[in-house]
């Protein structure tokens, strides 16, 4: 049996209280999802910056009454120490997902992206301490191996960040370190490479490449590719995602404690494989993308050339395998999309 499947055997055995921040974003809502799928009790935190309400509607449905009934959502703020305080209480485990994503937004507006990602994480911390919660889990990011060049990423070799979100995300490695030093806080850090899946918001300026790309050729709307297309990215499908916060949270490892991992897939795929894998598969449903092309334009400032992780710690200390590569998962996220914005 895989540390995985235990796990979810443990937990539905003995069933636990998570707190998910940011439970109205992409990833929040999926990990709530799947929780209450196990029978799990759920507080769920967010002020709907960037997340929405049809996400957690569409948890709702799926899990059915009976499941839904073991959550609980606070509308609430991490910038506010008592919003905190008050998500904290009674939780075994945290997963914090809530933060300001986006590295053009950071550059455009870097105080909004430091008061959420940093004072919010130090807020959360500080709560999670205060209310003894025995394990708190955070989304840290690939942004954080900044301007090294080095491939495949290996946790404990970063470089400097290019920009104000990858310095937000590497901090709150720092403080999770420190307070594991200085009181004792279990903490586990999971630097997302880039996810994508069901309910990823396909909308606005910094919306993420797969959803707009999906959306923007389902509408036969220009696709445009930042550069030459040769920009690689480690995208990871988000039942990755749930399976790594999952051991994360519940690992008897103690040497996987206070530790950062890398959750990707350990694959590389160039933007214009992206694109023609996502083009080929929406081809077999809509006639106008047999011919589509892209539209070339200027690189993006900020972005890292390549990005390209080595899983191998996720999968020695935590029991990490991820379950689905690139094509099982747009073939699976493409299914959610053709019928959400199809
Ligand atoms: N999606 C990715 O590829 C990726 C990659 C690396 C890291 N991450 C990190 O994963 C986490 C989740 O990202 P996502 O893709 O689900 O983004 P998302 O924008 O869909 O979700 C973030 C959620 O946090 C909430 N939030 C923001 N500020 C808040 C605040 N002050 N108080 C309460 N809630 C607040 C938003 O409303 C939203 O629902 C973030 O920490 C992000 O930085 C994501």
């Amino acid at each position: 049996m895989s540390a995985y499947a235990a796990v979810c055997d443990n937990l539905r055995a003995a069933p636990k209280t998570w707190l998910v921040t940011g439970a109205a974003g992409f990833i929040g809502c999926n990990l709530v999802e799947a929780l209450l799928n196990l029978d799990q009790r759920v507080i769920g935190l967010d002020n709907f910056a960037t997340g929405h309400q049809r996400n957690l509607d569409q948890v709702r449905e799926s899990v059915g009454e009976a499941q839904w009934k073991n959550f609980r959502f606070i509308r609430g703020d991490i910038r506010k120490l008592e919003d905190c305080q008050a998500a904290c209480k009674g939780v075994d485990y945290a997963l914090h997902q809530a933060a300001l994503g986006s590295v053009p937004r950071s550059l455009e507006d870097p105080l909004a992206t430091h008061a959420a990602n940093n004072t919010g994480f130090l807020h959360m911390l500080v709560a999670a301490r205060d209310a003894g919660v025995a394990r708190f889990v955070y989304a840290a990011s690939s942004s954080t191996y900044g301007d090294h060049p080095g491939l495949p990423k290996v946790e404990d070799i970063i470089g400097k960040p290019l920009s104000p979100y990858a310095v937000t995300k590497y901090v709150n490695e720092l403080y999770a370190d420190v307070f594991g030093r200085s009181y004792g806080t279990q903490s586990i850090g999971l630097r997302y490479f880039n996810i994508f899946g069901r309910r990823q918001d396909p909308n606005g300026a910094y919306a993420a490449v797969v959803p707009k790309w999906v959306a923007s050729m389902i509408k036969d709307e220009p696709v445009y590719i930042n550069g030459d297309g040769e920009t690689s990215r480690d995208f990871c499908y988000i039942d990755n995602v749930i399976q790594a916060n999952l051991l994360a949270a519940t690992t008897a490892n103690p040497a996987a404690v206070n530790q950062v991992y890398n959750v990707a897939v350990g694959d590389r795929t160039t933007l214009n494989d992206l694109f023609e894998a996502i083009r080929s598969n929406l081809a077999q449903r809509y006639a106008h993308l047999q011919d589509f092309k892209p539209t070339y334009r200027d690189f993006r400032k900020g972005d890292v050339r390549h990005s390209l992780a080595d899983i191998t710690k996720a999968r020695t200390l935590l029991g990490y395998e991820p379950s689905h590569r690139i094509r099982e998962g747009l073939r699976e996220a493409m299914d959610w999309y053709v019928a959400h914005l199809g």
